[in-house]
């Protein structure tokens, strides 16, 4: 530890050598030496009792920057308590001692904002707040503003929003450009207790019904420097989630777990900064309550969990910006946040169908292949990618012309089997084409869309095609020259969908061809991150946002295709479910990766980005046959299900594979199919309620701390719960079951849980799935594309509760017409069962069946008549068969 916190070699690079040299060789004793040279007064140094009376838990931590040994002289120049962790609980596991307990931390007296003002508004309160003395970071600001929202809105949010603006009143500063409904009344009687510390600065929000703390800024002290922007605040609770996108379990970890957020093109990875940036997090309180907290700040940023537990936001640029979300359940608290950055758009049905692609299909007739073979296995199959194989020289809006040759046939042929076509297109343009010969640059250059580096040229990176422009996405100009594009393509190749990549953005070069300027900006005083490597550090110095990319996708689509636009977005920040769906990157063909594929899909639903899923059998590495059924049986309940795979690796579509496999995975794909109008009813809630659609399960048992942490199984709604098999080798697995009645989806076996742990069968064609009681869902005969599925007869499966009842719904349409909600052009049935089932039906044919009747029913009316139907019954189960034709 004295190594990761001792004196720095700040002298000359050779006595640097030297020095280190002098301390491998001489070992400990020499290195103790150092250290009391450098710090003569180290043993008889006494914190000053205030900082000794911080247990560790609550340090927050004064010496954030990564890269420095702090010392007690550097400490204490920022005027900060210095002693370093007890060994016991120090985090030596960490990856970097940043990451453990500080040992740099502020007294309580560190100099803060208080309030000098104070005055009521429409809608809360104003107040502005004066430091006296400037802290150590360039560009401090002394005086802020406050404004504090007590919100109402007529549509859910009632009594349960509170939101803060901490702005500069003497410059302007960058706010994240998404719209945010506003409100115009100022709530009454809130959910919420506010209490305002003057002096310091400090605010504290409290649940009124249970007195919980959701926010305590007092902890420590509010930065507002130009380039540091910091606050803290305790938490009720360890049971925090969101704050994506990283790769990590679903519950966080709140032992110094620090979460970066800055998009970044890097697989996923533990401890780093990956695609997308959320910073929302879910809290569970004691009792089973939830509230959320939102920062809006798309800057780079640190988001530090501390046991306490605290939370510390440090992000180095914009303005604070922050809401609440009261809940008080954890649906609740998404939907509240789902209303402040945007409901996810409605999919069209085919996004809900199986997606195969990979990258590496040499020529269009071998992707043709594929598909072709796929139809004769009868395996289902709605759409078919291609990955930038297709493209002439990697360049967007061109397609190789020999390999490539019936791309358009290709296109036309899945047209005609009710299949899609979707490529992929990356916002790099190549700027390197003789001139006249590649319309997409030179006209963007006319119509300047392109970003420009500091001397205004235009900046010029590298992505496959070679150096490429970026255009700015952020400019209504680009919107319009995107969407010509596209047009011209179409014209081309009729797709149907846009798959959207590198668009953190990534770039093969640090910076650009001309490097990165030297300014503030560049090297930021406080650089967030876990890990300083080289293109860690050239993604800071390419600050371009690519943000609007989705937007733009989704409003070209929407003109050329006329129906809802299909687009897949790698990077994403709030608000990005209004236009796109995610695929979780670049995993890999690995068991680990197949586990926490589940994580990452349950914390996008949380993020209002419920479309989304993992590469199916991983994308590097090779793949093994019994990863891909089990991955393939998952991915039949991702939300969003595709395989995809890396160049230069075996294809690990279903098709390639011995005939138990490939039938274990065509079972899997069939039984997706076949729940097309429950899945369907989820997204129509998620567009227009902003429900999750892949769900925790603690979503809908909020009071089981039990569910709290797991990520093994997730539910789809409040009906049905999945348990797949995440490990090789095995033909069981071990499932959690919250208290009460499960029946098995296949048999109507019915188990009685207490909220426990039960072990399941499944074997190698197996996925378990559960119906809780008291549900109906609505289901139809699977087929070949969701356009033949959707046209089969519903067939509807009830599970009892105790006392006989069940309730399900579903909401019908024609699957592609856009706003079809909005516009009164859909079907919505409730169906609920007391003692009899009721629903008005449109369809002409229809069957149902229901688990758990105890007794066989003498007759069975239907519309008063008679109506043909099975009973059979053993000791776990009953099914009762009715068969229904109209
Ligand atoms: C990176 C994407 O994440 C991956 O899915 C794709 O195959 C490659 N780019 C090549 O386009």
């Amino acid at each position: 530890s004295l190594l990761q916190r001792g004196p720095s070699c700040s002298v000359t690079t050779g006595l640097l050598v030297i020095g280190c040299l002098l301390l491998v060789l001489c070992g400990a004793w020499l290195l103790g030496a150092v250290f009391w040279l450098h710090n003569p007064n180290q043993q008889e140094h006494k914190p000053p009792e205030a900082c000794s009376l911080i247990p560790e838990a609550w340090r927050f931590d004064c010496y954030p920057e990564r890269g420095v040994v702090v010392t007690r002289e550097l400490c204490e120049a920022r005027n900060c308590c210095f002693i370093p962790a007890s060994t016991a609980s120090s985090s030596a596991s960490r990856p970097s001692g940043k990451n453990g307990i500080p040992w740099c931390f502020y007294p309580p007296e560190f100099p803060s904002y208080s309030v000098v003002s104070l005055n009521d508004t429409l809608l809360g309160q104003k107040a502005t707040l004066v430091k006296e003395v400037k802290t150590y970071y360039p560009g401090d600001i002394l005086t802020v503003e406050v404004e504090m929202r007590y919100e109402t809105d007529k549509r859910l949010l009632n009594h349960k929003l509170f939101s803060i603006k901490i702005t500069d009143p003497s410059s302007s500063r960058f706010e994240v450009p998404i719209s945010v409904p506003t409100v115009a009344n100022k709530t009454e009687s809130p959910d919420y207790i506010i209490e305002l510390s003057k002096q310091p600065f400090g605010l504290v929000v409290k649940r009124r019904s249970t007195g919980a703390v959701l926010l305590n800024t007092t902890v420590a002290p509010l930065f507002y420097a130009d380039q540091f922007l910091q606050f803290s605040t305790s938490l009720p609770t360890q049971f925090i989630y969101g704050l994506g996108e990283h790769r990590s379990t679903f519950l966080h970890d709140v032992h110094w777990n620090t979460l970066t957020m800055w998009a970044r093109d890097v697989p996923p990875t533990e401890q780093t900064n990956l695609y997308g940036a959320h910073p929302f997090y879910l809290a569970m309180e004691d009792g089973g309550n939830a509230h959320g907290f939102f920062l809006l700040n798309s800057n780079a940023m640190d988001v530090v969990l501390q046991p306490a537990p605290a939370l510390t936001w440090r992000t180095i640029g914009g303005i604070l910006d922050f809401y609440i979300f009261l809940g008080p359940d954890p649906g609740s608290v998404v939907q509240q946040y789902v209303d402040v950055v945007g409901y996810p758009a409605m999919p069209v049905y085919w996004a809900l169908g199986y997606h195969l692609c990979r990258w590496g299909y040499d020529t269009s007739n071998s992707t043709w292949e594929v598909v072709k073979s796929m139809r004769n296995y009868g395996i289902p199959q709605d759409v078919q990618w291609n990955d930038i194989d297709y493209m002439d020289k990697f360049m967007d809006f061109t397609y190789e012309s020999k390999k490539f040759d019936t791309l358009p046939d290709l296109v036309r042929d899945l047209h005609a089997h009710n299949q899609r076509y979707v490529m992929i297109l990356d916002p790099g343009i190549s700027s390197t084409q003789p001139e006249g010969s590649y319309w997409p640059f030179d006209e963007g250059v006319k119509r300047g869309v392109f970003i420009k580096d500091a001397e205004g040229k235009t900046l010029i990176g590298k992505v496959w095609p070679g150096l490429t422009a970026y255009p700015d996405f952020s400019d209504e100009v680009t919107h319009e020259w995107w969407y010509d594009n596209l047009k011209m393509f179409h014209n081309k190749v009729a797709f149907d969908g846009l798959w959207i990549d590198m668009n953190e953005p990534s770039n093969f070069l640090d910076g650009s061809t001309s490097g990165c300027p030297s300014n503030n900006l560049e090297n930021p005083p406080y650089t967030p991150g876990r890990r300083l490597d080289l293109q860690q550090r050239s993604h800071y110095k390419h600050t371009i946002h690519l943000g609007f990319m989705g937007s733009s996708a989704f409003s070209a689509l929407k003109r050329i295709v006329a129906k809802r636009p299909f687009v897949i977005s790698r990077s994403t920040f709030p608000s990005q479910g209004m236009y796109s769906g995610h695929w979780l990157g670049d995993n890999r063909s690995q068991w680990k990766d197949l586990y926490t594929s589940i994580a990452g899909m349950l914390t996008f639903n949380l993020l209002g980005i419920p479309l989304v899923g993992a590469d199916v059998c991983g994308f590097s590495e090779e793949t093994q046959e019994e990863l891909c059924v089990r991955w393939t049986q998952l991915g039949a309940f991702y939300p969003f299900t595709r395989n995809h795979n890396a160049i230069s690796v075996k294809p690990q579509d279903p098709t390639a594979f011995s005939p138990l496999a490939r039938t274990a995975m065509k079972e899997a794909l069939l039984l997706r199919y076949s729940l097309f109008p429950v899945l369907y009813t989820l997204f129509h809630h998620a567009h227009v309620h902003g429900h999750t659609v892949a769900r925790p399960i603690m979503f809908e048992f909020p009071k089981d701390v039990k569910a709290y942490g797991i990520d093994k199984q997730f539910m789809w709604g409040k009906s049905l719960l999945v348990t797949p098999v995440l490990d090789p080798g095995v033909d069981y697995v071990d499932g959690y079951f919250p208290e009460g009645l499960w029946y098995d989806y296949y048999t109507g076996d019915c188990v009685t849980s207490k909220g426990e742990e039960l072990r399941l069968n499944a074997p190698l064609d197996k996925i378990n799935l559960h119906l809780r009681e008291g549900s109906i869902v609505p289901t139809q005969a699977p087929n070949l594309t969701l356009w033949v599925s959707t046209g089969q007869p519903l067939h509807l499966v009830s599970a009892l509760s105790q006392d006989g009842s069940a309730s399900g719904d579903l909401f019908w349409d024609d699957g592609e017409t856009i706003d079809t909600y909005e516009t009164n052009q859909y079907a919505y049935i409730i169906f609920s069962i007391a003692q009899v089932l009721s629903f008005m039906f449109l369809f002409c044919l229809f069957s149902a069946s229901f688990y758990g009747v105890k007794e066989k029913p003498s007759r069975v009316l239907v519309n008063s008549q008679d109506a043909p139907f099975t009973y059979r019954t053993n000791k776990v189960s009953s099914e009762f068969l009715l068969l229904l034709f109209f």
